[in-house]
Formats: C-alpha cells, structure tokens, sequence
C-alpha cells in the first residue's frame, strides 16, 4: 500500500517522460526555455491523465489519499479542499442551510462565513465573542451567551462557530457542541488554524474530538501543504455526504490543482508519520527560542493555548504594525500584526530538523532596539458591542432594493453599511453589509484609518466616508 498514494502515481508519470497532447498548456513546463525551478516545478502541474484520478469522481489514487485522511481524522468521511478552507466554509454552510433560515454566528468568524451565509439569504443571529485580556482582540465564546442565543431564537437549528482564533486561543467548545446538540442544533467549526490539532497533547483538542458535526482546516496554515491546501471533515450523520460532494463539485474547479492536492497528500503523511518524539523536540525547539527571545530587553512573550503561535509584543507599547515593518527589513516577516501583537506561526518540526531561530533572535534584538523608544500612542476602542447578540438591519433578500450612497464615517452613526469591511489578516470583517453602524463601529474604523490596516472593502476609507444602503 503506498504511503503517499497522488505523489507517488504523479511521480511515475514523470519518470516515465511522457510526452504531453493535453492541458494544462506549458506540457510539463516544456513551452518554458532553459532549466528553471519553475519550470521543474510544473513537470507536477498535471491534469486528470490515465491513473491521476479525479478529484470529483474519485476512485484511485485520490480516494486512497483521502481515505487515509479520514482514517487519521477519525471523521466519517474527509475530503480534500482546493480552494482554501474558504471554499470548505462555503460547502458546509450551503450543505446544511436552507435559503432564508434563521443560523446561530459567532460573530469574529472568517468573511468566507458570512459569504455563505449571504449566498443563502440566511438570517444570522451573530453572537459576540469574548474579548481576550492579553492580546485585546476577539477571542471565543461563553456558554451562557450561546445558550442566551438559543433560547431567544429556538428556531435556528445550525450553529456556526471559529476555533481557535488566529493567535491560537480557544474556549470551552465541547460544552457549547453538547449543549447545542441536546437542543438539535448542528455545529459547523471552522478550524481554519487548527489541523495540527490531531496531534493531541500538548496541542489543544479539535472540535472533531468533541463531536462537531462539520469541521473545516487549513491544512496550508500549520502543517506542510500549499497555500490553498485545506480540507473538510463530516463528522455525523446529521450531515448528508451527498449534499457535501455537491457543493464541493458546485464550488471547486473542474480541473483542480494536481500540486495542491499532492502537498494535501504529503501534509497528511507528515502528521501521520509525526511521532511523540517529533513533539517533544518540536516543543522544546520553541522553547529554546523563547528562552533566547525572553532575554531581549523590552521584548514581552504572550503564550495561548497552541504551541504552534507565538505572539510578541514591544514593552514600551510601539505598535505591532511598526515592529512589523522593522523586522521586515531585517529578514524576519511575521505572520500579522496589530495595534499591539506580532503573531509568528511556528514550524512543525521532526527530530533533528534545523530551524534558524538563532538568526531570528538576532534580527529581533536589532529590530526592537529601533522601536523600544516608541510609545503606545493607540487609543483605546472597544472592540465589540456590549449587546451578546446581533442581527443584519436589512436582511440579504432585501439589500438589493436599496440605493448606495457615500457619507462621512463620522456622520454614519445609525445608518445601514452597505459594505463590508475587513482587515486582513485576520479577515474578520468590522462591518459585514447590511449591519447598523454604531458609535463602536465608527471608532474602529478610524482606528483602521489611523494605523493604515490592510482592508478589503471600504473603496474610499482612506477619504473618511463609507458606503451606506438608502
Ligand atoms: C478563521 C479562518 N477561517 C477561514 C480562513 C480562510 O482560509 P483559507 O485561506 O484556507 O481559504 C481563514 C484565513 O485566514 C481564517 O483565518
């Protein structure tokens, strides 16, 4: 049986020279002059060829691949995404929403979430999480704000929840999946950050683990996969695996990317192939970092419950963005910052495996001995409403009978956006269409407009004004 069943059928079909008649259209690469790394890399770029299989219909090599997959998982039955956990985000919601139902949201969930949610004309119910002390940015949920959720809207009968967040926090998931289940309600998790979880202790335990009904992962964020390499699990036989391989085919192209799908296979066999001993030089390899970072003056640690996460923050309060910037230019490029977080997204390593933390910590001390001077000149804003539960002020079967104007941020107090603005990372919008724009709302977004955040949407942000729904 082989270990890694898509890459080793693509490999043969490389060794063999083939001589290529089909797409894709650079004939493994050959279009491309002289010996190039890229040229090389698209000797694997293959198409649905004799023995490839087919991501949509699959009956080889690729549904070995995922059956391994699901065998590590423990899932019912687990597939292969191409398009991101975005795209696995999209399929669960589609598979078990019906158009115009009321669904319970956690509110800090991923705008893939909320696109589901809009392709559906759902009506959300969004729930606000709890707010991290440490790091100042949305953390999980509380059962009580779930079960208030629940009893003021008995009809809704899916749930959907984010865990961890991108720092690595999690909440007290199972209490809430029991509960929910005990009222008949589904629970769609997205793990986004969260693949590496199977590994069990030290790491914290996957939603799959607590009976999730759904859980979706970005295999490309934590373990070894390309980016856009992810992969949804079905859990229970509350869902239909019918419905899932629909939307799947519905959402996915027709001719799914053979590397993506091959780093899919191999990210699967390095967890499979992790050992306990491969953990614990992991763990300890972190741990020696954050020793060597801990004796960086004006540097301040901040652990979360995933190993994996490393989130650090300047003393004497510079902004994260700042501190960003710097380390940048000292070769060292973070996963994300914010007003006061750097977040770095630590490797999985197997025994003996070198990672160049020493030349990290170097460039760190040189980095921060630039910014130590600077102070924390970022306001305080609150991050959520106080209200624990939230809805659209125009639903998404409405939205479309309503004129767009452009007025003042400062002036927007009240009105209905008629965008949705998201920094990104982390990709949790601030204003999602269609909500009411509160005083809250205002002073995050001139927070955004002071810090020069990423955003998408929000066209003329950078003059001050929003778009709201006339
Ligand atoms: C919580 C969460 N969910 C979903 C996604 C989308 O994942 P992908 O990039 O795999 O499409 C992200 C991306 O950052 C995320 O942070």
């Amino acid at each position: 049986m082989p270990k890694k069943p898509l890459i080793e059928e693509v490999n043969k079909h490389i060794y063999k020279n083939s001589i290529s008649f089909h797409v894709p259209g650079h004939k493994n690469g050959h279009v491309y002059e002289g010996t190039t790394e890229f040229k090389n890399f698209l000797k694997n770029d293959l198409t649905e060829l004799t023995n490839l299989d087919d991501l949509h219909h699959s009956e080889g090599v690729i549904a070995e691949a995922e059956a391994k997959l699901t065998n590590l998982y423990g899932s019912i039955q687990s597939f292969f995404l191409v398009g991101g956990s975005t795209v696995g985000n999209l399929t669960m919601i589609l598979a078990t929403l019906n158009r115009n139902r009321k669904v319970l949201v956690q509110r800090n969930c991923h705008k893939s979430v909320f696109n589901g949610l809009k392709l559906i004309n759902a009506k959300p119910i969004f729930i606000a999480p709890e707010i991290s002390e440490h790091l100042g940015v949305a953390g999980g949920l509380s059962l009580e704000s779930v079960k208030a959720a629940i009893h003021q809207n008995p009809e809704a009968k899916v749930m959907i929840l984010t865990y961890p967040n991108y720092y690595g926090e999690i909440y007290d998931i199972r209490k809430i999946i029991d509960f929910a289940h005990g009222k008949g309600i589904i629970v769609l998790v997205d793990e986004a950050h969260g693949a590496h979880f199977q590994l069990g202790n030290p790491f914290p335990t996957s939603a799959l683990k607590y009976g999730a009904d759904i859980v979706v992962q970005s295999a490309h964020k934590t373990l070894p996969a390309m980016t856009m390499g992810s992969w949804i699990h079905v859990n229970s036989s509350r869902v239909s695996i019918k419905k899932i391989k629909e939307y799947l085919e519905i959402l996915q192209s027709s001719s799914p990317s053979y590397p993506i799908m091959m780093s899919l296979d191999g990210a699967r066999s390095y967890l499979e192939e992790f050992t306990a001993n491969d953990i614990k030089y992991t763990i300890t390899e972190i741990k020696r970092f954050k020793t060597m970072l801990l004796k960086i003056e004006g540097l301040k640690l901040v652990e979360t419950e995933d190993p994996l996460k490393l989130v650090i923050q300047v003393k004497g309060g510079c902004n994260g963005k700042i501190f960003q910037e710097v380390l940048e230019t000292h070769g060292v490029f973070p996963e994300m910052s914010d007003q006061k977080n750097i977040l770095f997204i630590l490797p999985l390593l197997k025994s003996s495996m070198a990672y160049p933390f020493e030349e990290a910590t170097n460039a760190i001390k040189q980095s921060i001995e630039k910014v130590s001077h600077l102070k924390n000149e970022n306001r305080k804003v609150q991050l959520h409403e106080n209200k624990s539960c939230t809805t659209l002020e125009i639903s998404y079967s409405e939205m479309d009978s309503y004129k767009e104007e452009y007025i003042s941020i400062n002036k927007a107090m009240n009105k209905v956006s008629a965008e949705t603005i998201t920094p990104y990372p982390p990709g949790i919008p601030i204003i999602i269409r269609g909500e009411k724009i509160t005083n809250t709302l205002i002073d995050l977004l001139n927070l955004c407009i002071e810090n020069n955040i990423k955003i998408q949407g929000g066209k003329y942000l950078s003059n001050k004004q929003i778009a709201v729904l006339v």
